[in-house]
Parts: structure tokens; C-alpha cells; sequence
């Protein structure tokens, strides 16, 4: 353990559940080049977790080991109880896993209807039916006939999300949803988050955004080149200025 990890999560009267996600010591390389050392961390049903560090240090490389897109070369990953280390990546979005991509793949010549509607054939009866995805984002319900590529920055990443609870996730892994938008359309983005902890989903948040991680995340995760440096409350980050300055961007 590294010596700023935290002792231990507050006492809490109540009996800890059970991890709905428990990443153990998972090494992932591309071809030769190893990324991820041994990187552990867990999810409690309902928190939200940031991953935080700088650019490079393998915060996408550990939602593609989850998803089983580039599965970790050894270590384990357990996900409601079942392992999924080597699963397919299809199989595991089926078994809850939703991820939202940092580069917001939507297809631009369909319509954000269309967009959704491709996205819902894996869910089930899990799915997140249109009706229920438009209630959380009301302000996609005007934009249904427009095509994807002509929507902004914002709405694609609205819709990237929306189209990833189609498939019904109980974690959501979302990778850098604030980058690249401007400060008041990261607040809305910020509001649609809050909006999903409120619908009860697990969420594992990738951010360099400080702010946005320390007003929603319960936990923070910070990674150095590819190993776990910091594990601690998001009230430890807040009042620890040397802590955000070696590892984040501030
Ligand atoms: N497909 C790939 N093939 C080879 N190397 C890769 C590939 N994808 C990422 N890398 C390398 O793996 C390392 C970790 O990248 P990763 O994308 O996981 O970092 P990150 O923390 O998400 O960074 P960012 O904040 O820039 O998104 C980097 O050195 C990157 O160049
Ligand atoms: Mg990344």
C-alpha cells in the first residue's frame, strides 16, 4: 500500500455490501508495452469513484480492462459477484456494465433517435426504455429527428450517455465526460451524473476535472503510471494541497 493511502473508510454503523465491482491487481499491456501494474479498486452498489491522474497514466487502459476490451494479462475482476476477467466485452455490457467511451462515439449521420434505438437491442427487459432515458434528459426529447453530427459538444456527450443506459447498466463507467466543454455546459453535464446516483446506478468516473470530481465523487482513486498512488475520501484530496499538486493537474 502506498504510504498516503487512507487507514480506513469512516465506521459506519451499518454492515458493508458487498463490491459490485472489485478490480484485484490487474496488469494490462498492448502487445509489449505494459500499462497497468497491479491496479486494485472497488465499488460499493450506489457510489460514485473517481479515477483521477494526468494524462497518460492509464485511466482508459483500466475501463478497456473492465470492458474486457483489452483484458488485463493477469489479476482479477469480479463484477457482481461473478468474474468477467476474460469475459467478452459484449457480454459483460449485458450483464450491467455500461461504458461512455472518452471520445464520444455517436454516429453522426443517424438521428439522435436512431442513435438510441440501435443502442437498445442488447438491453432486455433491463433496458432503459426511451421514455424513462428522455425523463432523465428532458432536453434531448426536442433534439429526437436532429441528425448526431450536427449536435454540439455537449449534446453529443448527453446523448453518449443516454445511449449507453439503453442497454440497461447498473455501473456506469464514464470516461472523462467534462473534457473539452465549456464551464456551463460541464455543470449541466454535472447535473446529468448526479441525476443517475440519484436513479440508483454504481458510477466510476475518469476526470482531470477537479472540481467536478470533488463535488460528486464519495471516492477517489489517483494513478501514476499505471499503478494506484492515492486512495482516499474525496474530503482527503480536498484538504490535501501537496496530494493534488504531485499527482493532478491543478
Ligand atoms: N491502443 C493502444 N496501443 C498502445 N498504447 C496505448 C494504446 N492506448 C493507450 N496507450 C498508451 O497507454 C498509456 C495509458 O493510456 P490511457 O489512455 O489509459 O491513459 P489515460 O489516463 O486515459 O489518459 P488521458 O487522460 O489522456 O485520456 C499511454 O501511454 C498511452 O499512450
Ligand atoms: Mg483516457
Amino acid at each position: 500500500m502506498p504510504p498516503e493511502a487512507a487507514v480506513a473508510a469512516e465506521p459506519s454503523a451499518q454492515q458493508p455490501s458487498a463490491p459490485i465491482l472489485q478490480v484485484d491487481n490487474i496488469h494490462t499491456a498492448y502487445g509489449k508495452s505494459r500499462i497497468l501494474f497491479g491496479v486494485s479498486l472497488d465499488v460499493q452498489p450506489g457510489e460514485i469513484v473517481a479515477l483521477m491522474g494526468r494524462n497518460g497514466v492509464g485511466k482508459s487502459t483500466t475501463f478497456r480492462s473492465i470492458m474486457g476490451l483489452t483484458p488485463p494479462t493477469s489479476g482479477r475482476i469480479v463484477f457482481q459477484g461473478q468474474d468477467i476477467t476474460n469475459a467478452p466485452p459484449n457480454r459483460i455490457n449485458r450483464m450491467g456494465l455500461g461504458w461512455v467511451p472518452e471520445d464520444r462515439r455517436i454516429f453522426p449521420e443517424l438521428t439522435v433517435w436512431e442513435n438510441l434505438d440501435v443502442a437498445s437491442t442488447h438491453g432486455g427487459d433491463k433496458a432503459w426504455d426511451l421514455a424513462r432515458v428522455t425523463k432523465l434528459f428532458p432536453d434531448l426529447e426536442p433534439l429526437m429527428g436532429r441528425t448526431g453530427g450536427y449536435l454540439s459538444g455537449g449534446q453529443q456527450q448527453m446523448l453518449t450517455i443516454a445511449r449507453t443506459l439503453m442497454s440497461g447498466p447498473q455501473l456506469l463507467l464514464l470516461d472523462e465526460p467534462s473534457e473539452g466543454l465549456a464551464p456551463l455546459v460541464v455543470r449541466s453535464v454535472f447535473d446529468q451524473v448526479k441525476a443517475l446516483r440519484e436513479q440508483g446506478l454504481s458510477i466510476v468516473l475518469a476526470e482531470q476535472n477537479l472540481e467536478f470530481v470533488l463535488d460528486l465523487a464519495d471516492r477517489v482513486y489517483i494513478l501514476e503510471k499505471g499503478e494506484v498512488r492515492f486512495e482516499g475520501t474525496t474530503d482527503d484530496v480536498r484538504s490535501d494541497k501537496a496530494l493534488r499538486k504531485r499527482y493532478l493537474t491543478v
